[in-house]
């Protein structure tokens, strides 16, 4: 039924291992437009196309020696991969905002791999949120979210990476971290056998390639969220990472991340977490220090963008 709605120019609400995806046909620009609608993005902002095969990815980007050094290690899974678009590639010219690139990526969970394959084209899928806000990690918080604009949401669970995947470009030939997300750049790192450009805010304003996931207020709740907080004592709602100090309010409202202060972990809960707390409608977040090593670099930074000032 997801693919019938697909192959009609409609959305689907598909979950995969990093974050849920607001998916339609990738090759149609129309419904790729209404994406565009359902969300509230800037239209300069490109999508990434899911693909369920290497062959897949082949036909719509090309893959050099590197990328394909990464994809075969890590796909499926929380990788995408910017790379010049084919001759054959069929991706909408919307979708890719008139990039000469194309982001692509081959999720790691059963039910968006199927989808792709009973679709048999790629799928265009932004994270499952109006633009800017907090992205979603369960069917609940889509419908939340994006309601009517959606045509059907397929109920996958909890995600269970729960922060996007990790997006990684090359420029003049050298590798570049556009986005921390669900793989280690440290893994990364290791497999390519080179060190990644880290990508700041102002190369990317220079370089004219808007990744929006990189401006500086995205993933936003509607409480202020204040980070690195160690003295939590007045604070009404905690997003806590390992043990809470003892000084806090009997009332206050906690999110836990990770008790035992595991990253991976944590990224799970991360987005759920910031819903929840928000939903609580507190004046002020206070977010506990979180290590930005491993899967940690992926959480500070959404955490630093959602804490930005609007
Ligand atoms: O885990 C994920 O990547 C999730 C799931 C649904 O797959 N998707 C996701 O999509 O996070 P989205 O649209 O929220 O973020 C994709 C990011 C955006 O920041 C976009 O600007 C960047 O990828 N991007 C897409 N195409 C690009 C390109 N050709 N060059 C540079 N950045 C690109
Ligand atoms: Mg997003």
């Amino acid at each position: 039924m997801a693919a019938r709605i697909l192959a009609e120019g409609g959305l689907v609400g598909m979950p995969t291992e990093t974050v849920y995806g607001l998916a339609a046909d990738a090759t149609n620009g129309e419904a790729v437009a209404r994406i565009f609608e359902a969300k509230g993005r800037p239209l300069f902002n490109p999508l990434i196309a899911h693909v369920a095969s290497l062959d897949m990815a082949s036909q719509e980007g090309r893959l050099d020696s590197a990328a394909l050094k990464l994809a075969e290690r890590f796909w499926p899974g929380p990788l995408t991969l910017v790379v010049p678009a084919a001759r054959t590639c069929s991706v909408s010219d919307l979708a890719q905002a008139g990039l000469p690139t194309l982001a692509l990526r081959w999720p790691a969970h059963p039910v968006a791999e199927s989808l792709i394959r009973a679709f048999g084209k790629p799928i265009a899928a932004p994270s499952a949120n109006r633009s800017g806000r907090i992205s979603t990690t369960d069917a609940a918080s889509v419908a939340d979210e994006l309601g009517s604009a959606v045509d059907l949401i397929l109920d996958g669970g909890a995600c269970p990476v729960g922060v996007e995947s990790t997006i990684i470009g090359w420029q003049d030939g050298r590798m570049t971290l556009l986005r921390p997300g669900g793989i280690a750049i440290e893994a990364i790192e290791e497999v390519a056998g080179a060190e990644a450009f880290r990508l700041t805010t102002d190369h990317l304003e220079a370089s004219g390639i808007v990744a929006p996931g990189m401006l500086a207020s995205h993933y936003a709740p509607e409480a202020r969220l204040h980070l690195g907080c160690t003295n939590l004592s007045e604070a009404e709602a905690i997003l806590a990472f390992g043990a809470l100090p003892k000084n806090i309010r009997k009332d206050a409202r906690i999110g836990q991340l990770s008790e035992k202060g595991d990253l991976r972990e944590a990224a799970a809960n991360l987005f759920r977490m910031l819903r929840w707390l928000d939903s609580g409608n507190p004046k002020s977040i206070h977010a506990m220090p979180v290590p930005d090593c491993g899967l940690g670099l992926a959480i500070c930074d959404r955490l630093k963008r959602a804490a930005a000032p609007r």
